[in-house]
């Protein structure tokens, strides 16, 4: 899955840099790599994030699982294999965004570490800041929002993240948003903080 098949192709470079995008915006293109149990809360604080950054004026745009899964990976399920191809293209489509200035947020449970370091391992460094949000598997069932964890503990979702499916929570991640006790604006104004603070 990480060859390349095509043959007899080049890189094609442009005759505008980054840092001639990140002039015209104003601003540093980053990749803020969210990753957490489904209902982690990872979705909302994406969206309130975006809003808020927008609204000082910052061009930053979201990734999200569920969206993304409606067209680009369409043709992805749950299993390993195609999780790891999600993530994969996904770290592709954000490093070009990163390139492009733009602060690109991604929500994805993103489950397996060894993804979510391919992920990084293609950009540059400083440009992928990765976010815990971190809240116990109890409270995403508790909450249950799109009520999933009702039909995987029913055995009618194979495969269920936290359930019949690992998650593998960061290591060493910059940043870690615990969604048990904060809420969302709290969780928005660390993340904020944090970038203002790498600047
Ligand atoms: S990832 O594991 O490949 O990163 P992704 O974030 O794209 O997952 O999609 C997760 C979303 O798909 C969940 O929020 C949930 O709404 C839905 N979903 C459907 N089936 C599953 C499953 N088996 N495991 C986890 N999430 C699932």
């Amino acid at each position: 899955m990480s060859s390349t098949r095509s043959t007899n192709i080049t890189w094609h470079a442009g005759h505008i840099e980054r840092a001639d995008r990140e002039r015209l915006l104003g601003q540093r293109g980053v990749t803020v790599w969210l990753t957490g149990l489904s209902g982690s809360g990872k979705s909302t604080i994406a969206v309130a994030a975006e809003a808020a950054l927008v609204g000082r004026g910052r061009l930053a745009y979201v990734l999200d699982g569920d969206n993304v899964r409606h067209g680009l990976n369409r043709n992805l399920g749950f299993s390993p294999e195609d999780r790891t191809e999600n993530i994969r293209r996904i770290g592709e489509v954000a490093r070009l965004f990163t390139d492009a200035g733009v602060i690109v947020i991604t929500s994805f449970i993103s489950p397996y570490r060894a993804d979510r370091d391919g992920a990084r391992a293609i950009m540059a460094e400083g440009d992928f800041v990765e976010v815990h949000v971190d809240a116990t598997l109890e409270t995403c069932e508790s909450r249950d929002v799109k009520g999933l964890y009702k039909k995987a503990r029913a055995g009618e979702i194979p495969e269920f993240t936290g359930i019949s499916a690992p998650y593998e929570a960061p290591v060493s991640p910059e940043l870690v948003l615990d969604t048990n006790t904060k809420s969302v604006e709290e969780s928005v104004e660390d993340l904020l903080g944090y970038l203002d603070k790498r600047g």
